[in-house]
Order: C-alpha cells, then structure tokens, then sequence
C-alpha cells in the first residue's frame, strides 16, 4: 500500500520513466526542465510513484538544430543510445512512459530503455509532448515493441507549448483520472 502527497492509497506499485531534453525546443525556446519533464513531474505528484529519468550518457545539444542533426541521424541508423543506471522495471506493476517525438518517432534512447527489459504483464502508460503531429503513431508502434505489457491510456499527448500551462496540468489531470489505471485512482478527486 501506498499513500500519496494527494492521500490517495495505491495499492500498485507505480513507475513514472521518461525522457526529456532540457535546452532549445521547438516553439518554446529554451527550456529547462523540459515540456516532457513537466508532465512526468505532475504525475509523480498524483500518484506518487518512483521517478526515472533517461539520462543519456552522452547528453544531447542545448540548441535546436544540433540536436534535431544529432536524433536525425540516430534514427537513420537505429543507434541505441545508452543511457545511466536503470532501474528494475520488473519491481514495478504500472509504468508511466514519457518521451517526446522526436523526427516522427520515439527518442532512440527511449528504444534503448524498453529494449533492454521485460514488459510482460505490465500495465504501461504512454505520456507524450509533440509540438504538431500527436504521437505520431508511436502508441500503436509500442504495441509491437513492448511484446506483453497491457498498453492503457491511448497514448496521451499534448504540444509541448500546452504543456507549460496550466490547461495543459489540468487535462493532464482529467486524463489521469479517466484512466482508472489503478482502481483507487478512480476515486480520487486531485484538484489543480
Ligand atoms: C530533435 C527534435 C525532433 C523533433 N521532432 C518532432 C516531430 O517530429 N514532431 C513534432 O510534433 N515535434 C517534434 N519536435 C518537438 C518536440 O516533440 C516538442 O518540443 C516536445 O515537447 C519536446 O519535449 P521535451 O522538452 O520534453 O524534450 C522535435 C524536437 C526535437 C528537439
């Protein structure tokens, strides 16, 4: 059982894994924390699960274009970036999965991390910041990538630009609670 900041008991244990690029962005300019990183900070804050963060090893550019060169190519050649530490998603019975698009696709470190485990029988809950094209179709690619895990949420997004605002924390939050992702969940009133 655990009581979050909200009093809300889960009796799941919840992961919020994301990753996000603080520096020059698209439509915002620079940011620091990230458009992604905001919305994983907030559901940290309502559910009050454990945070991972997918720091690559070898940091990405501040500026827009180096970065946008740097993801171009990655995904040109499928390069699966490493990234620090890991966390053993094993222990975990929800995984909140954030990441922004990047060239039409997920973050290639973001392949790198569900590679590297086990999704069967996770319940995994995409959340994404775009700045035009939606997921992209990355929720469906997910599907396929993460063989067993039970795909909830219909892969929420948002503009990154939205996710700075408060709107974009308040539908953050409606989602949440339209999910039902844990049966506590469903009675909670989180006001923003
Ligand atoms: C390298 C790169 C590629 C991007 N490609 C897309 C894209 O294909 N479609 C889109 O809508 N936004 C794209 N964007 C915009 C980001 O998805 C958007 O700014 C997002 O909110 C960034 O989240 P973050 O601050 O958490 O990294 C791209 C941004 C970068 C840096």
């Amino acid at each position: 059982m655990i009581k979050t900041k909200e009093g809300i008991v889960q009796d799941k244990k919840i992961l919020v894994a994301y990753f996000s690029h603080p520096g020059e962005n698209a439509v915002v300019g620079y940011v620091d924390p990230g458009n992604t990183q905001l919305l994983g900070r907030e559901i940290l804050r309502v559910t009050g699960g454990n945070e991972f963060f997918i720091n690559p090893v070898n940091p990405y550019p501040v500026d827009y274009d180096s970065t946008y060169e740097k993801a171009a190519n990655e995904q040109k050649y499928q390069i699966r970036p490493d990234y620090c530490d890991d966390i053993r998603v094993e222990e975990y019975d929800i995984i909140f999965l954030g990441y922004p698009i990047w060239c039409g696709d997920l973050p290639m470190v973001v392949y790198s991390f569900i590679e590297k485990h086990n999704w069967s029988g996770k319940v995994v809950i995409p959340f994404i910041t775009h700045e035009g094209t939606g997921d992209a179709g990355t929720y469906d690619r997910l599907k396929f990538k993460m063989s067993g895990a039970i795909l909830k949420g219909g892969g929420f997004n948002m503009t990154g630009k939205m996710a700075r605002t408060i709107e974009g924390l308040q539908k953050l939050n409606d989602w949440l609670r339209s999910i039902d992702y844990n049966e506590a969940m469903s009675r909670a009133n989180v006001a923003y």
